[in-house]
């Protein structure tokens, strides 16, 4: 639970951090990498954001061959490792990015495609002057929900409680999405805690081998 001050500042978010030309601002920059990779449209999409090196989805597109895993990764370093491991895998239904996801995504991904979105450990901006960047409060998870189908869901982890809690009440309150899980880290089945007991991405190895708690979210599009 937040305190109330908190909930006040999110309703009042709400109503200011908006930024109508947001889209028409990145609209006129081109993607890094102008050339969308060939995806099957017949299989179901899923996105990751942040990355990393992409180990998470990597092992999962192995085992689940009717789904193609998009991972993007905006850091210089891990993205690279990301594109040069993506490639040596070999796997048609798993492309590993170096970009930006907020462009990538509003040129590439069409409404309505995504099945599925992970968002896990982002940065989360803890200095309240800051929080804009948080992803719930971004004004590019207007576009994210747009490119998600109807009945598709993104699942959220952080080491911070606070980001889960600020994201659950955001996405109830100005998304209208269902909640299907929010709480500690506990396995799911769309998160497949049980294939990655040292931890899914580097940043939750690197939490769970300190003990430290994590949090999840996962909420659906009506
Ligand atoms: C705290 S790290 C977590 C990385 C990974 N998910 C993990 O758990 O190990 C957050 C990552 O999000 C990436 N990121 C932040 N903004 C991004 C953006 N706009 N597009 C793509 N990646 C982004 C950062 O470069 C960073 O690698």
């Amino acid at each position: 639970m937040l305190s109330e001050s908190c909930y006040r500042r999110l309703d009042w978010d709400f109503e200011c951090l908006v930024n109508p030309r947001f889209e028409a601002q990145w609209a006129r920059y081109t993607p890094r990498n102008p050339i969308r990779p060939v995806w099957d449209p017949a299989k179901k999409l899923w996105l990751e954001i942040g990355a990393g090196t992409g180990s998470f989805f990597r092992q999962l597109a192995v085992e689940i061959s009717d789904t193609t895993f998009l991972a993007i990764e905006r850091d210089r370093h891990r993205g690279k490792t990301l594109e040069t491991r993506a490639q040596k895998a070999g796997l048609e239904n798993f492309i590993g990015l170096r970009a930006n996801a907020v462009p990538w995504v509003m040129h590439h991904v069409p409404d309505h495609t995504l099945d599925r979105i992970y968002i896990l450990y982002p940065c989360p901006w803890p200095k309240t002057s800051e929080r804009k960047n948080r992803w719930y409060l971004h004004p590019f998870m207007d576009v994210l929900l747009r490119k998600l189908r109807p009945g598709g869901h993104i699942v959220w982890s952080s080491d911070q409680q606070f980001y889960i809690e600020e994201a659950a009440y955001t996405c109830d309150k100005k998304h209208a999405l269902k909640e299907i899980k929010k709480g500690p880290l506990s396995p799911h089945p769309m998160n497949y805690l049980e294939k990655f007991p040292s931890g899914r991405t580097k940043f939750e190895g690197d939490f769970l081998a300190q003990s430290l708690p994590c949090f999840e979210l996962i909420v659906e599009k009506p």
